[in-house]
C-alpha cells in the first residue's frame, strides 16, 4: 500500500515536472527573488491559483496584490518567475535599456500569426526593422492617410445614422470594423469594406484570431502547443490561419507585380504621379520598395511586418475610441467642450478635417490622453530580462519576467490625485510639466515603445471629431458597473451602449 502511495508521488512529481518546467535559470536566480516580497507559493503551481479567476476578476486580483506588496513584488507563475515593478522611476531602469528588448513568453501565442514582426522580434532583427519602418511612419507619410481615415469614419458615421433610431448602439463591433478598414487600407493598400460586409473571411480571421488569443492566454492548459492543437479551439486557429496568411500573402504578391509594372512605367520616363490619379502609397508599398531596392527584407519578413500592423493596429485604436466615446458620453460637460472646440474650428460647414484642423483639437487631445490614461488599450506589457540589474536593494536576475501594468500605473495617487476621476485639464502643458514622464505610457516607453502612435492619435482625432459633429452622445453604462477584462487589450465584458442622437443645424 505504502509502495504504490509512494510510487504515485513519485509518479506525479515527475509529471509535474515535465509538465511544468522551472523557467529561470539557477537556484541562485531563485533564491534572490524569493528576497522580494510576494505571497506565498504552492510547490510548481507558484501563485498561479490566485489567477484562476474570471476574467473580470484578473485585474482586482492584481489590484489586490499591487496594494499588498508595492512598489516592487514577485509573483510564481507555474515556473515563471516574475517581478512587478509599479514606481514609474524604477521603470525607466527596464524600458529605457536598449539590452532588455526581450519579450516575455506571454507573447508566444501571437506568434503563429505575427512570427517575429515587430512587436515579437528581438536582438538584431528588431533592431534592424525598427530603423527600417520608422520612416514608414515619419509626420509627411502619415499626413497623407487623412483621406482614407476620413473616408472610412464617414461610413461609420452614416452606419451610426441608421442606428440612431435605435434605442442605443453597442458601439465595440461597430468602431472595431471601422479601424480595420483603415489600417487594411493604411498598411496593405487593400480595401476590405469589412463595415459594409465586404471581404467576409479576412475580417472574420481578424476578429476571431483577436478573440482566440485571448482565450488561449487565459486558459493554462492551452499553453502548451501539444494540448491546444488537438483542441478544438487550436483547429480553428490552424483554420483562420491560413485565411489570413493566405489573404497577406496574395496581396504582397499584387503589390509587388503592381510595384514592378511602376517601375517600368517609371524608367520609360513616365512620371508615377502623372499617371492618373495621384496614387496613395501604403505600408506596404514602402516595404515592397525596401525589398527590391536594397534587398533588406525577405516575402516572409513583409508578411510578419503587414500581419504585425493589422494586428497592433486596429484593435487597440478601437478600444480606445470606443472607451473615449463611453466618457464623453458620460460626461455631458466634457463632451460640450469638446464640441465647442470644434465648432470654432469648423463652424456650420460640413468639411473634413485637414491635418492643421487636427493640430486644433488641442482639447479633444487631451481627452484622449485622459481616455488612455484610464484605460490604455493595452494594459499589461511584460519583457524578459537579458541581463540582471538591480532594482532598490533588489536583484532581478537573468531570465526573470518583468511585467509592466500600465493600468495600475497610471492610477498612482503620486502623480493622479483622485486616479479615477475623468479630467482631461491632467494634460494641460502646466500640468505636466514636473510629472514623471513615466508615470503615463500608455505607448510604452523607451526604444521599443508604440511606432505606430502618431498614426493612433490621428486617426483618433479624425472619429471622434467627425462623430461629435454630427452626434450627441449618452452613455447607459454606469463605470461602476462595467466589469473590465485586462486581456491582450483592455476591453469591457460587454459591448458599450451609446444612445447617438443627430445634432440639429
Ligand atoms: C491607441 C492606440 C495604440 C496603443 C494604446 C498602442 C500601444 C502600444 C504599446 C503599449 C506597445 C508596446 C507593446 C509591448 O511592449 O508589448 C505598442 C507597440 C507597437 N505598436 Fe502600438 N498602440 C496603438 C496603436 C498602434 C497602431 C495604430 C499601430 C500601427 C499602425 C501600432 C503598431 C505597433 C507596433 C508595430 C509595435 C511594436 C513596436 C516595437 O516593438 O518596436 N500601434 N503599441
Amino acid at each position: 500500500m505504502w509502495l504504490i502511495l509512494l510510487g504515485v508521488v513519485i509518479f506525479l512529481y515527475i509529471l509535474l515536472h515535465i509538465l511544468i518546467p522551472k523557467k529561470y535559470n539557477s537556484l541562485k536566480a531563485e533564491w534572490e527573488v524569493l528576497k522580494i516580497p510576494g505571497p506565498r507559493r504552492i510547490p510548481y503551481f507558484g501563485n498561479a491559483h490566485l489567477f484562476f479567476v474570471p476574467n473580470e476578476e484578473f485585474l482586482p486580483v492584481l489590484d489586490k496584490l499591487v496594494k499588498q506588496y508595492e512598489p516592487i513584488f514577485r509573483v510564481d507563475f507555474l515556473g515563471y518567475l516574475t517581478i512587478f515593478c509599479m514606481d514609474a522611476t524604477q521603470l525607466e531602469i527596464i524600458l529605457n535599456s536598449r539590452k532588455h528588448i526581450t519579450k516575455s513568453d506571454d507573447y508566444e501565442v501571437i506568434k503563429p500569426w505575427l512570427g517575429t514582426g515587430l512587436l515579437t522580434a528581438t536582438k538584431k532583427k528588431w533592431f534592424d526593422h525598427r530603423k527600417w519602418l520608422t520612416p514608414a511612419f515619419h509626420f509627411g507619410i502619415l499626413e497623407q492617410y487623412i483621406d482614407i481615415i476620413n473616408k472610412n469614419a464617414n461610413t461609420l458615421v452614416e452606419q451610426l445614422m441608421a442606428f440612431s433610431k435605435d434605442d442605443y448602439v453597442s458601439i465595440n463591433p461597430i468602431i472595431t470594423l471601422c479601424t480595420l478598414d483603415i489600417i487594411c487600407e493604411t498598411a496593405m493598400g487593400t480595401v476590405v469594406d469589412a463595415q459594409r460586409g465586404g471581404e467576409k473571411e479576412y475580417v472574420k480571421a481578424t476578429l476571431r484570431m483577436s478573440q482566440i488569443f485571448q482565450i488561449r492566454q487565459l486558459t493554462p492548459y492551452l499553453h502548451w502547443d501539444w494540448i491546444f492543437k488537438i483542441t478544438s479551439t487550436g483547429r480553428e486557429h490552424e483554420k483562420w490561419l491560413k485565411v489570413l496568411h493566405g489573404f497577406t500573402k496574395r496581396v504582397i504578391q499584387e503589390r509587388k507585380k503592381a510595384y514592378k509594372e511602376n517601375q517600368k512605367l517609371k524608367n520609360s520616363e513616365v512620371e508615377f504621379s502623372d499617371v492618373g490619379e495621384k496614387k496613395k502609397i501604403s505600408f506596404l508599398d514602402l516595404l515592397i520598395e525596401m525589398s527590391e531596392k536594397e534587398n533588406k527584407m525577405t516575402e516572409e519578413e513583409i508578411r510578419e511586418e503587414v500581419d504585425t500592423f493589422m494586428f497592433e493596429g486596429h484593435d487597440t485604436t478601437s478600444a480606445a475610441l470606443c472607451w473615449t466615446l463611453f466618457e464623453l458620453g458620460s460626461n455631458p460637460d466634457i463632451q460640450e467642450k469638446a464640441y465647442q472646440e470644434l465648432q470654432e474650428i469648423f463652424g456650420d460647414s460640413d468639411r473634413q478635417p485637414t491635418n492643421s484642423d487636427l493640430a486644433e483639437m488641442k482639447y479633444l487631445e487631451r481627452v484622449i490622453k485622459e481616455t488612455l490614461r484610464l484605460y490604455p488599450s493595452v494594459p499589461v506589457i511584460s519583457r524578459r530580462l537579458e541581463e540582471e540589474i538591480k532594482i532598490k536593494d533588489y536583484v532581478f536576475p537573468a531570465g526573470t519576467y518583468t511585467p509592466i501594468f500600465i493600468y495600475k500605473i497610471h492610477r498612482d495617487p503620486r502623480f493622479y490625485p483622485d486616479p479615477e476621476k475623468f479630467d482631461p485639464d491632467r494634460f494641460l502643458p502646466e500640468k505636466i510639466q514636473g510629472r514623471h514622464p513615466y508615470s503615463y505610457i500608455p505607448f510604452s516607453a523607451g526604444p521599443r515603445n508604440c511606432i505606430g502612435q502618431r498614426f493612433a492619435l490621428m486617426e483618433e482625432k479624425v472619429i471622434l471629431s467627425q462623430v461629435l459633429r454630427k452626434f450627441q452622445i449618452t452613455s447607459l453604462d454606469k463605470k461602476e458597473d462595467i466589469k473590465m477584462m485586462a486581456e491582450l487589450i483592455l476591453r469591457p465584458k460587454d459591448n458599450l451602449r451609446i444612445v447617438f442622437k443627430p445634432r440639429q443645424r
